[in-house]
């Protein structure tokens, strides 16, 4: 029997097929998909262990010059109120995510030139003298100098999914950018020396089967040390009003899949997926093959308003009342929480 066959396929860690993926990714019945969230946990348990890495995530702008049409920020949605937070505002967020303990702050924003490379530069440098922290940039397309200048000041990694590895869906989501120059990026910052963080979104319209299992081939083939998965969760202000959102069930047989096939990343229990199961999608993701949490730190007076999705949680929670949240679930499920920078293991680097 086919099935049975790719089950011995994963325990000896032999490489799955396009179709084989296909296959499990098809799974509706609990008895198997409980056995393939315990092969990933397992692969999990040994490529990455038991700790859960913590990245404390800063919202910093929700200004964006594109127009992606998934997205709550994009450009033409004038129904939202926009802001952006000063240099001295977001160093402070930054040092208040440092005494919290967390070893890592991601700066995220949409594409705001406001901003400007010194601007960002001179950030990246009052963050890196006054705290202990890894900083992760996700702040979008910008250009290859761009991308040198902020690694020479201090950036350590730098997240941008490709969103979906097929061309044509690509385009027809993205009015302002290509899948190639998104490739072309990712290899950049590869090349500069950026830990790589990328992933897709789970559930978009007209996303296929084949298409997932293509973009689950494409984490391995680009060789990333980071790959967020999460569902589309449908924005009624943007032109895919009206879509159904991606599922839970989907998004853990991807977030399950790409463990059993990357092994040794990085990969986070995403805001989305616990915006669609809050009493525990994180843990569900933790689970089945997920080791890390990016808990909001930004000011709660800005949260409402970096709103890419609709019903997104910690809205009204601030910074503290998140930190102890998701220590709480980590626990639960018998997990520890690292105290380490929790870099790339596919490097060569002091954790
Ligand atoms: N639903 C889920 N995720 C979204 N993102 C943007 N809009 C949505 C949405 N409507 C994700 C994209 C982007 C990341 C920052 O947020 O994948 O890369
Ligand atoms: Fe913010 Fe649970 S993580 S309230």
């Amino acid at each position: 029997y086919l099935l049975n066959n790719i089950w011995e396929k994963i325990d000896s860690e032999e490489d799955l097929t396009k179709e084989e993926l296909c296959c499990l990714l098809s799974l509706e019945d609990p008895e198997q998909l409980e056995l393939l969230y315990q092969k990933a946990d397992k692969i999990r348990k040994k490529y990455v262990g038991d700790e859960v890495h913590l990245r404390g995530l800063i919202e910093f702008s929700n200004y964006c010059r594109n127009n992606c049409h998934y997205c709550g920020i994009r450009r033409d949605n004038k129904k939202i109120k926009r802001y952006r937070m000063e240099i001295d505002e977001i160093l402070n967020t930054a040092i208040l995510a440092s005494h919290m303990g967390y070893k890592t702050v991601v700066l995220q924003s949409g594409e705001d030139m406001y901003y400007t490379t010194d601007k960002l530069v001179e950030l990246i440098k009052l963050i890196k003298s006054n705290a202990d922290v890894a900083i992760t940039l996700s702040i979008g397309e910008r250009s290859y100098d761009d991308y040198v200048r902020f690694f020479e000041a201090g950036a350590d990694r730098y997240l941008m999914r490709f969103e979906t590895s097929n061309p044509e869906l690509y385009a027809k989501l993205h009015p302002d950018s290509s899948f190639e120059n998104r490739m072309n990026i990712l290899k950049w910052l590869k090349q500069i020396g950026y830990q790589t963080g990328s992933g897709i979104m789970i559930g978009l319209p007209g996303q296929s089967i084949e298409d997932l299992a293509q973009d689950i081939l494409k984490f391995k083939e680009l060789d990333l040390d980071m790959i967020g998965v999460g569902p589309y969760i449908c924005h009624q202000d943007t032109p895919l009003a009206g879509n159904p959102n991606g599922t839970v069930e989907m998004t853990l047989k991807v977030i399950a899949l790409t463990r059993i096939v990357t092994k040794n990343t990085h990969i986070p229990a995403t805001t989305a997926l616990a915006t669609l199961r809050p009493a525990d999608g994180r843990e569900k993701a933790l689970q089945a093959g997920a080791n890390v949490i990016m808990p909001n730190v930004s000011p709660v007076k800005y949260r409402e308003f970096y709103e890419l999705y609709p019903n997104k949680i910690c809205i009204r929670e601030n910074a503290k009342q998140c930190n102890s949240c998701i220590k709480r679930r980590i626990f639960s499920i018998g997990r520890t929480i690292s105290k380490g920078y929790g870099h790339s293991l596919k490097k060569k680097m002091d954790n």
